[in-house]
């Protein structure tokens, strides 16, 4: 690819030593600990006014509407949020149940997440079908919301803010940290970004291009290395995820740094 070599010509090298980028990588490999305020964590404020595109797990303007109506009434998500009548629900995928300190939680559900309960789509849609029936004792005093296309829609909104891969259901549960050695030679190519912005297309059918993480982790923003070596990791299989370790598959060195350098500037 012409456009390749042009663009590396073009950049200098970086200067810092290749051993230390490489031992930094080792253990700078994204994976759901990024989601904890990491460089690929959505901010909750750009989550709240995007929307996903293609992949969703249902309408999440509708589930905004569903949330507002059946929800906000006694729980908190977004920037700031607090406890009120029920606990804020930030990250709630994922989330150990009754996981907040000091939130005066039921004795039932204390003792569930003792025994190992966690909200995944498929916990959190059955407690919000029915509460009592998921979680004989809880103190949430609501009736259900009984149409599974609305529990979809709702899921899909509380979804946002929430950002581990582990909890995509169609991907549940591939993130665990994995990482990939790469030699020296391969951390050191500078990605052609134009190149990067014409192969990103593919990927923007499930990244969204604004870094919202509504079923699909956000991919933008990334520092270019972390980025390079999640790639790598997926195409070597390190990484568990097959319509990933496809793409990657496809990819050549070239073009997976040239993403990075894209998705890192996006943009700017
Ligand atoms: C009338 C107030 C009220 C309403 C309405 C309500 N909740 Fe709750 N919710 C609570 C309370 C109180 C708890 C704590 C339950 C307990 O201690 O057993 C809770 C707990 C939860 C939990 C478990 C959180 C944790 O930390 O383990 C989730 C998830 C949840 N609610 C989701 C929802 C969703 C989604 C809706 C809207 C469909 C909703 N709730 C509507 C009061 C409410
Ligand atoms: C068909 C939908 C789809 C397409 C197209 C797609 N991805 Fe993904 N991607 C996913 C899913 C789902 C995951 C989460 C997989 C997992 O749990 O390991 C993911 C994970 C990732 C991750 C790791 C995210 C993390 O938080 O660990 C990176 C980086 C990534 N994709 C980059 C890309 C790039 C670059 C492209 C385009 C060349 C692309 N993806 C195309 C669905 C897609």
């Amino acid at each position: 690819m012409t456009m390749n070599s042009l663009g590396r010509s073009r950049l200098r090298l970086p200067t810092v030593s290749v051993a230390a980028l490489a031992a930094a990588l080792v253990l700078a490999a994204p994976g759901p600990a990024a989601s904890d305020g990491g460089e690929g964590a959505p901010d909750i404020a750009q989550v709240t006014t995007t929307f996903p595109r293609a992949v969703a797990l249902g309408d999440v303007e509708h589930g905004r509407e569903l949330w507002e109506f059946e929800c906000a009434a006694c729980h908190e998500m977004g920037r700031g949020a607090e406890d009120g009548i029920g606990p804020q629900l930030n990250r709630v995928f994922g989330r150990r149940a009754a996981a907040i300190a000091d939130f005066p939680y039921s004795d039932s559900i204390i003792r569930m997440g003792r025994d190992g309960l966690t909200w995944t789509y498929r916990t959190l849609d059955a407690y919000i079908e029915n509460p009592y029936a998921l979680v004989s004792g809880t103190r949430m005093s609501y009736p259900g919301l009984e149409d599974a296309d609305d529990r979809a829609d709702l899921l899909a909104f509380i979804r946002l803010y929430s950002d581990q891969p582990a909890d995509i259901p169609e991907a549940e549960p591939t993130a665990r940290r994995v990482e990939v050695e790469l030699p020296p030679e391969v951390l050191e190519i500078r990605g052609d970004r134009e190149w990067g912005e014409y192969l990103a297309s593919e990927c923007t059918t499930c990244h969204q291009r604004d870094g919202a993480a509504a079923g699909i982790p956000s991919i933008t923003h990334w520092p270019e290395d972390r980025f390079v070596v999640a790639m790598h990791a997926y195409r070597e299989g390190l990484r568990p995820h097959s319509t990933m370790q496809n793409i990657a598959r496809r990819l050549e060195d070239e073009d997976i740094a040239a993403l990075a350098a894209y998705f890192a500037t996006i943009d700017d």
